[in-house]
């Protein structure tokens, strides 16, 4: 493996980004997005994820969960990747503990349409319930099933409020936030300008068709501009850094 920019150096892939930390927000959380690409643009091969990050984008997926305090998610996603309910390894989860957190990050699925079983795997784990984010509007049955196996909050009245959900999140505890997709939550963060930090995987692949890209679901935008803060190579992947200039 080597780091490109900022220099030059030749590296051992367990040292990319060791002991990595995200800033913590207080008045509004901190919100760092991991994704992954091939080098045409698709989000996804067939529907998942799963056959497009190597080697290199599994360590910084680790790295990431194990330096935020939760780990926001779209709805669709979750149905899609089969969840589960994010607790890592006993190694992480004491990694997290030396580091001052807690020993596991929060779960926390953004959906409108409260279209998620109770059985899914997201919600397997009884002791540590994820957080499902709505809006008033949400119909009243199914939060009140989905309630048996999460806490159910609304945030806005007619559609869920981005910027209010970052601003509450911080009286959680919840300063440090991970957004693992997907594209149209990405959408979303990106229109409200609540992106802060990008970790974007580039494969070495392209697989052309319809794949969504990493952001979707906008017409247009202004130009949101990121700053590059390191590149990292291996076996042909690029591990890509912005954070957004302000
Ligand atoms: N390449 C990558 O790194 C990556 C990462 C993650 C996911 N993916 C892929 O992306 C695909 C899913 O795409 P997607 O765009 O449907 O994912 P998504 O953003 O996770 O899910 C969309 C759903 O999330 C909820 N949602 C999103 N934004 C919302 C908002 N602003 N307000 C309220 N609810 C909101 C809605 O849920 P309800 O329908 O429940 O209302 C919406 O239908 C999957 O194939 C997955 O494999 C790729």
């Amino acid at each position: 493996m080597q780091q490109i920019f900022p220099e030059y150096r030749s590296m051992d892939l367990h040292d990319l980004h060791a002991g990595l930390t995200l800033d913590e927000g207080r008045e509004r959380a901190w919100l760092a997005i991991d994704m992954v690409a091939s080098f045409d643009g698709a989000a996804t091969v067939r529907g998942q994820t799963e056959r497009l990050g190597g080697e290199a984008d599994k360590v910084i997926f680790g790295r990431l969960r194990a330096a935020a305090d939760a780990i926001l998610i779209g709805a669709g996603t979750v149905r899609a990747e089969e969840y589960g309910p994010g607790g890592g390894s006993a190694e992480r989860r004491q990694d997290r503990v030396n580091r001052g957190l807690a020993p596991r990050p929060q779960m926390v699925i953004v959906s409108r349409s409260l279209d998620l079983s109770p059985e899914h795997r997201v919600f397997s784990d009884p002791e540590h319930p994820p957080l499902i984010v709505t809006h008033g509007r949400a119909p009243a049955d199914r939060a009140e099933q989905l309630e048996a196996v999460a806490e159910v909050v609304r945030v806005g009245d007619a559609a869920v409020d981005l910027p209010g959900l970052l601003a509450w999140l911080p009286s959680r505890g919840l300063g440090r936030v991970l957004c693992e997709g997907g594209p149209e939550l990405n959408g979303s963060l990106l229109e409200a300008d609540l992106i802060d930090e990008v970790f974007l995987t580039v494969t070495p692949s392209a697989f052309a068709g319809t794949a969504s890209r990493i952001v979707q679901g906008l017409v247009e935008l202004p130009d949101r501009g990121f700053a590059l803060q390191s590149v990292h190579e291996h076996d042909h992947e690029l591990l890509l850094r912005y954070r957004r200039a302000r």
